[in-house]
Parts: structure tokens; C-alpha cells; sequence
């Protein structure tokens, strides 16, 4: 099994940039092309929140144009930047989508790991949240299907990285979180966006990880007085890969042209 996990593409409307700078369509374009290219091609793609900028229909319009060529089941969860309604109303044929409820939060079965999506946004707040609800949520579905192996996948790391202003904004309630995963070992890892680059922590005993963005990156400064800052470092995803006798790897692959040092 083979989960590819893009994040963070703040798609804005045609002819928007974000920041002013970045044009984050082509940059999701690209990645998408390069998912098409992978071989062994991934059999699902996770796209962990921040899919648009500014929650607009128009943008998810444009994201689902952007994601069409995939042929494999795209799984989306909102981030901060992105608004639940318009999510589910461009989306509506996402059968997996919880609907009428308040929270975006399902799971996904069929396959060797168990996918437990998680819905960390709070509307009008950039950190997020696990309310007891959805902490709740989550517990039960982790109690039903002791035996499997899981991989949750939410926003908001539930971690602290030492980058000031993104800590600033995190996941409010993580300690409850870790307490819900620490008792359930069959959880083998928290897949996370926000952050706009890749960075591990355990979390309840298991490993958290977030991805680079499709788009532009948070700047790497671990002072604790430092401004938020981007960088148009190489842009990626993450695969996750789970095969019998190795269990679940993940690998940080960069966007762009490498070549080998061996190629004339
Ligand atoms: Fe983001
Ligand atoms: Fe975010």
C-alpha cells in the first residue's frame, strides 16, 4: 500500500497570488504530474488541509480541476485556511464526507492500514483544535479496530517544532490528543500539514510527521523571537509506504528536475 500526502496548496482564485509572491496552482500542477509519473503509483493521495487560501467555492472549483487528472482517491481534510461548507458543496461527490455533521472527520477501510481522518479547524482561528467531541470521535474509532494497523491524519501537528510563530498557532489541546494515542498501540503514525515543511516528534508514543508544501515553504529558524518567515525552498509531498516485513516507511520526495551526477 502506497499513500502519497500533499498538503498546504493554498489554491487562490485565477490570477491571485498568494502572499502577493507565490502562484500556488502551478506548483499543485506539478505535483500532480509528478504523482502521475511515480511508479509504483500511490494508491490513494492524502491532502492534509490548507487545500485553498481563502475557503471560497471559486478556489475549491479550481482545486478540483487541479486534482481531475488523478486517477487514485484523493482524501481531503480542512485546514485553517479552508471553510467546511464549500469544501463538501464542490466536492459533493466525496462519498467518504461526512455530511450534516459539524465536524470533518471519517475513516477510511479497503485497505492494509486503516485511515482515521481527523478535523482540527477552528473557523476564524489559525491554530486548531481537538474538542471533546472529536477527541471523543476518535477514541471510539480507535477502540473499534484494535487489531489494525492505523494511520491517523490531521492538519495541525500535535507537536510543538520550535519555530516560534508556528508554535504560536498549533494544535491547542495536544496533551489530550497523545493521551488518546498513547492507549492504542496499533496507531503507526500521525500525518500532518501546517507546517510547510517535514519535521518528526513522537506524540503518545508513536511518530508525527508533517510535509513540505506543494507551494512555498516556512523558513527553517529555531530562534524563539523569530518572525514567520517563507522560503522558496524545493516544494514536495510525502509517501508512505506499508508493505508486509518492512511495515510503514515514509519518505519526504522534493519537487523539480534532479538529475544524477552520473547522467552526460
Ligand atoms: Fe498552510
Ligand atoms: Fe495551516
Amino acid at each position: 500500500m502506497l499513500m502519497a500526502q500533499i498538503t498546504d496548496m493554498h489554491i487562490k482564485p485565477e490570477g491571485v497570488l498568494a502572499y502577493g509572491r507565490v502562484d500556488t496552482a502551478p506548483y499543485l500542477a506539478r505535483a500532480v504530474s509528478h504523482l502521475l509519473a511515480l511508479r509504483p503509483r500511490p494508491d490513494l493521495v492524502l491532502a492534509t488541509g490548507d487545500l485553498v487560501d481563502g475557503g471560497r467555492p471559486e478556489e475549491y472549483r479550481r482545486l478540483r480541476d487541479l486534482l481531475a487528472p488523478l486517477p487514485m482517491p484523493v482524501y481531503l481534510i480542512p485546514g485553517n485556511h479552508d471553510d467546511r461548507n464549500a469544501l463538501a458543496a464542490v466536492f459533493a461527490d466525496h462519498a467518504y464526507l461526512p455530511r450534516g455533521g459539524r465536524f470533518m472527520q471519517y475513516v477510511v477501510e479497503g485497505y492494509p492500514v486503516r485511515l482515521v481522518a481527523l478535523d482540527t479547524l477552528v473557523p476564524g482561528q489559525v491554530g486548531g483544535l481537538l474538542c471533546a467531541e472529536r477527541l471523543g470521535w476518535l477514541a471510539a474509532r480507535l477502540e473499534e479496530a484494535p487489531d489494525r494497523p492505523t494511520v491517523i491524519f490531521m492538519h495541525h501537528p500535535p507537536f510543538l517544532t520550535g519555530i516560534a510563530r508556528m508554535d504560536a498557532h498549533g494544535l491547542a489541546n495536544s496533551a489530550e490528543f497523545a493521551e488518546v494515542v498513547r492507549r492504542h498501540r496499533h496507531v503507526q503514525r500521525i500525518v500532518c500539514g501546517h507546517l510547510h515543511r517535514p519535521i518528526q516528534a513522537l506524540v503518545g508514543g508513536t511518530l508525527a510527521t508533517t510535509a513540505p508544501s506543494t507551494a512555498h515553504q516556512v523558513a527553517l529558524n529555531l530562534l524563539p523571537d523569530a518572525p514567520l518567515g517563507f522560503a522558496f525552498e524545493p516544494p514536495g509531498y510525502q509517501l508512505h509506504l506499508w508493505r508486509d516485513g518492512i511495515g510503514l516507511v515514509s519518505h519526504t520526495a522534493v519537487l523539480g528536475d534532479w538529475p544524477s551526477p552520473s547522467a552526460r
